[in-house]
């Protein structure tokens, strides 16, 4: 039976550019979409910027232009990277529309109306230098909850807590580095502490599995479910909706003062935007897929970072303002690159531009987040060694290999007519017959978003095709006229394997699949069951289908990326690639071996510790070091250090600082105080 299916996957925010992280979510999303719609079900992929809030508003201001010109710009240039990553949306839209304005009052009234709505007095932070109430991002301290230092004032990211950012200990604002003041003012909230037990049976409850009927599936995947139980009983509070002027978004209708929908209120409402400006181009009815009972289903694919929001606020939201909830939310993990967190100043922060320009094929990315993904909120690596050898390996030494090994001959000797074997006979029942086994497998597979099964099975499939291609040798057969139909049988049978193939590969690969389309002379459409080629199907000349990944393009890739100009400057605990320096200037250093005598806590520096250095002589020195993140002061005295002794003494708020300790980072973000041990053998350390 077909489905009706809508799916959205996260917005982008107006101010940055499309990265390889947020690549796994489009990609991730696209390739069920594609699925879906391969086998005959009607699925709608909507998406759009996330254009609001203070972030874009203070960009555009430092850019010198309006919002709305920002917004403008930025969604053009992800428009353009998704389309060369083949990211099929049949809907892109902005947050900032009036389609999501009228809805977002709408909601906001439909909320209040019903008595879910809250009003209260709080005191919010403030940089006073600037005149701005502070976004939780822009506000840093330590984790309320564990302690953790540097954290966001949202939520943590050691521990996962969430939280109010006036509930950050030792808080800074990262607009002016200056403590943040608190200030009252009268907000809006969404009353989610009532809802405690209704949000509990939904997000531990289970759905009829669309896919399977007569089977039940869970709304949120085990990991999110287990994750989502600890906020509701630890941490859910009412949830402030609005924010106060300067504040780019929509100002909240019919209350007295001037407020504004905090941005995370219209930005899930912006799928339903996105839709409804769907529906006015095409006719399709809004309220059949956001409306209760209306046999739709509905996806959201995130990743593991804003579950909260989706898993909580969301459904919340939906339900008490006579929308449907969602069918599933499903989540990912984060990327790393070679094992690592992306990181501007490290250069593994890899822009969708910067891959295009590096000549990298978009669908070798798509291939390998393939192989990657399963149904879990596992972070996944992009190992460049690993993509380098799966890109070639898989896809050219063995997928395009099939058609570029057989259909030479089935044009020199057969018209490019394939045989009449299109059911059995021995080479079909090899090559193509294992394909019409595993195809419901792999359907289950891509259903279920476990890719990288469903990449497993087919590579093996196209193993057994390639072995008994070369067990076979029609380079060697087609030289004996007597031959003929044994070379024919073998021909037409890898062919027949490599277009099911392609079929199952469509949903990952759909440029190489519409190209092995023209060439296979047919239309690339899975279906509900595969039909291998027709006998005396005839196919086209073959073009070759796709190139090797060279070493070169992988190595520009790995260089730092293509924008300097909008990358921050690195922070001190990111140190940049610094150039080479002469042995001369190293020996300006008057290095020294130094014991701390004395380290105290500077309470009001988020990471300094004021230390005593017995340096040998007679005076003790006095270093202010920024290592409170790293070290607690009891524990370094009577510790050896290694100390520069001639850095020019500095003037700080607190004292002078008199020449620094050294330390290291692993590049991790992890940081080593130096002792004579650290120092190679035969460096002089007086
Ligand atoms: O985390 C983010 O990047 C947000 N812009 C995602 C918004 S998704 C949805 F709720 F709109
Ligand atoms: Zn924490």
């Amino acid at each position: 039976m077909s489905r009706r299916i809508l799916m959205t996957a996260a917005l982008p925010y107006a101010n940055g550019d499309i990265h390889l992280g947020h690549l796994v979510e489009y990609i991730q999303a696209d390739i069920w979409c594609r699925f879906q719609k391969s086998r005959g079900h009607e699925c709608i992929y909507v998406c759009a910027d996330d254009a609001h809030g203070t972030p874009v508003m203070l960009r555009a201001e430092s850019e010198g232009i309006s919002a709305e010109a920002l917004i403008k710009k930025t969604r053009d240039n992800h428009v353009r990277d998704f389309a060369a990553f083949h990211i099929a949306f049949d809907n892109y839209y902005s947050t900032h529309s009036p389609e999501n304005k009228a809805l977002a009052s709408s909601i906001f009234l439909q909320l209040r109306e019903s008595g879910h709505i809250a009003e209260r007095e709080i005191e919010q932070l403030q940089d006073a230098e600037k005149g701005i109430f502070l976004p939780d991002r822009y506000v840093r301290g330590d984790c309320p909850k564990c302690g953790t230092a540097e954290q966001y004032g949202d939520s943590c990211e050691h521990c996962g807590a969430a939280y109010a950012p006036t509930e950050l200990k030792n808080p800074r604002s990262s607009l002016s580095n200056t403590p943040p003041v608190l200030k009252t003012s009268k907000h809006y909230f969404l009353c989610l502490s009532a809802m405690r037990d209704e949000l509990r049976e939904w997000t531990q409850g289970d759905e009829i599995n669309p896919a399977a009927p007569d089977t039940r599936v869970t709304r949120l995947q085990k990991g999110a479910a287990n994750k989502l139980m600890e906020w509701l009983e630890r941490d859910l509070h009412d949830w402030d909706i609005s924010r106060d002027a300067p504040y780019f978004g929509f100002r909240i209708p019919e209350v007295p003062e001037e407020k504004y929908f905090y941005v995370w209120l219209d930005a899930p409402i912006g799928y339903m935007a996105s839709f409804k400006n769907l529906c006015a181009r095409t006719g399709m009815n809004f309220d059949d897929f956001w409306r209760p009972g209306g046999n739709t289903e509905l996806y959201h694919f995130i990743g593991k970072d804003i579950l909260y929001f989706h898993a909580l606020f969301w459904p919340a939201v939906l339900h008490h303002s006579g929308y449907r909830r969602p069918t599933r939310i499903f989540a990912h993990g984060f990327l790393t690159v070679n094992g690592e967190k992306m990181s501007k100043s490290r250069g593994t922060f890899i822009t969708a531009e910067h891959y295009l320009n590096c000549g990298l094929n978009p669908e070798w990315l798509r291939y390998y987040y393939a192989c990657k993904l399963n149904d879990r909120m596992e972070d996944l690596d992009l190992s460049l060694n690993d993509f380098n050898f799966r890109v070639n390996s898989d896809l050219v030494g063995k997928l395009v290999n099939i058609p570029s090994r057989v259909a030479p001959f089935l044009h020199k000797l057969f018209d490019g007519g394939l045989d009449e074997c299109d059911r059995g006979g021995t080479d079909f029942d090899i090559m193509v017959r294992p394909l019409l086994d595993v195809e419901e497998q792999v359907a289950t597979a891509y259903e279920s978003r476990r890719y990288q099964e469903a990449m497993r099975l087919l590579m093996r499939a196209t193993d057994t095709i390639n072995a008994h291609v070369d067990a076979a040798a029609p380079w060697a057969i087609a030289k004996d006229t007597a031959r003929r139909e044994e070379l024919h049988a073998v021909c037409s049978a890898a062919t027949r394997a490599f277009h099911l193939l392609m079929l199952m590969l469509t949903p990952v690969l759909p440029l190489l699949a519409t190209k092995a389309g023209e060439f296979l002379n047919t239309d690339m459409h899975w279906g509900e069951k595969l039909h291998p080629l027709a006998a005396k199907h005839v196919i086209n000349k073959y073009k070759h289908l796709m190139q090797r990944m060279d070493n070169k393009q992988l190595e520009r890739l790995a260089q730092s990326k293509k924008t300097p100009d909008k990358s921050p400057p690195p922070t001190k605990d990111e140190p940049a690639n610094k150039s080479p320096i002469a042995i001369e200037d190293f020996a300006k250093m008057d290095l020294r071996l130094a014991t701390i005598t004395a380290a105290e806590d500077v309470t009001e520096a988020q990471k300094l510790l004021k230390l005593t250095l017995d340096v040998g002589d007679t005076r003790l020195r006095q270093v202010f070091a920024g290592i409170k993140q790293h070290y607690a002061a009891e524990t370094l005295v009577g510790r050896q250090v290694l100390y520069l002794a001639n850095l020019k003494p500095r003037k700080m708020r607190f004292g002078e600082s008199e020449g620094m300790v050294l330390a290291a980072t692993d590049g991790k973000g992890d940081l080593q105080l130096l002792t004579a041990a650290d120092m190679p053998a035969g460096a002089k350390v007086s």
